[in-house]
């Protein structure tokens, strides 16, 4: 039976869907494209050799995901559909708020309607705020400092409260670290709109000449350069860390949170130093004053996701430089940026395979 994939077309998205595809599940997946590239769905077929029903759609839409229920008996639901931009977030938060939290209610609505109650849902490493300690494990206190990272941990206590209600559902809730890297073909990648606001995008930029230089925000820090450390994680192992999850709401009842990292540290000016070695190209930047919301430090303890999943992440900073470049040096403007939203056929019901449903 299907498993339903909501921002399937996302960096991480497009990545799990490699990986369900591989593993031999039937994906489908509902993405409304206000943050990614239909594109993408294409290349995911291209790279698996497999295709999947993809479905233009908005979770504020009720009518229309009740439509993909109704159409598609499916098993359970791996849901990354959200806005995710910190700083966007602190200027437009109701877009946010509505965006976020409404569109996951209507989801879970509408999956209680047709009696779908497997879960697993992309939250993020933002609901710790400032952590107390690190490594940071799953029951440190929760304590998000903006808009994005409040509604990831509004919606955690909603799905407890869900859980709570209802034993037979059963979620699985990803806190990820800082994802990076692209899968190997260089093929599928990270595709910010705009100035990246991440780390990883904006040095790949700078390699590839679309920016001058890198500010690194902040080098007075109590971190062993000054810069800020993060566990930064390859997109591929936090895709194949959502198979194990996915393994474990099919098989347990209940709700669990997991940190999907590394539970390693890098600072910035190491990111940098990695990134400049495997790309051979110089990567210009200036010290500037820190990020306003930046904290100094975080990175997970990962354990209880390699006791209970299963899982740990194999790839490292090397591995997720070389291939956040070969997706940049082959990718120079993301995903065809020609292809706008207008090519994309607003039927009634558009339910078209990939590939079939881009060629408008
Ligand atoms: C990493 C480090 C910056 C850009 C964010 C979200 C989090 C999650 C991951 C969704 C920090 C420094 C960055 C730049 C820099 N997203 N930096 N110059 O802030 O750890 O986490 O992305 O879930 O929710 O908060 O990631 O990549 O923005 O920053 O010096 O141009 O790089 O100060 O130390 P962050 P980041």
């Amino acid at each position: 039976m299907p498993i339903l994939v909501t921002g399937g077309a996302g960096y991480i998205g497009s990545h799990t869907c490699v990986e369900l595809l591989n593993q031999g599940y039937e994906v489908i997946v509902l993405d409304n494209f206000a943050n990614s590239n239909p594109e993408a769905l294409t290349r995911v077929e291209e790279i698996t050799g497999k295709t999947m029903k993809a479905y233009h759609v908005d979770l504020l839409d009720r009518e229309s995901v009740k439509e993909v229920f109704e159409q598609n008996k499916i098993e359970s639901v791996i849901h990354f559909a959200g806005l995710k931009a910190v700083g966007e977030s602190v200027s437009v938060p109701l877009y946010y708020y509505q965006n976020n939290i409404t569109g996951t209610v209507i989801l879970c609505e509408v999956m209680q309607e047709y009696g779908v109650k497997n879960l697993v849902f992309s939250s993020s490493a933002t609901v710790y705020g400032t952590p107390d300690k690190v490594p940071i494990k799953e029951d440190s206190k929760l304590g998000a400092t903006n808009p994005y990272g409040r509604t990831k941990q509004m919606i955690e206590e909603i799905l407890r409260d869900v859980a709570f209600s209802d034993p037979s559902w059963s979620i699985s809730l990803l806190r990820y670290f800082n994802p990076i890297g692209a899968h190997q073909s260089g093929r599928i990648g990270e595709d910010p709109n705009g100035i990246p606001n991440n780390l990883m995008p904006y040095i790949s930029q700078v390699a590839i000449g679309k920016r001058q230089q890198l500010q690194v925000f902040g080098n007075d820090y109590p971190t062993k350069d000054g810069t800020g450390v993060r566990d930064y994680i390859h997109v591929v192992d936090l895709a194949i860390g959502h198979l194990r999850a996915l393994e474990k709401v099919q098989s347990i009842k209940g709700i669990e949170a997991y940190n999907l990292g590394t539970g390693i540290g890098y600072s910035v000016l190491e990111m940098v130093e990695t990134f400049r070695k495997v790309s051979g190209r110089p990567i210009p930047y200036e010290l500037t004053d820190r990020r306003s919301g930046d904290i100094s430090t975080c990175y997970a303890d990962p354990a209880k996701a390699r006791d209970e999943l299963n899982w740990q992440a194999m790839r490292g900073i090397e591995q997720m430089c070389k291939d956040s470049w070969r997706w940049q040096y082959h990718n120079p403007n993301g995903y065809n940026k020609a292809f706008s939203k207008q090519n994309i056929r607003n039927d009634r019901n558009p339910v078209r395979y990939a590939a079939g449903f881009f060629n408008v």
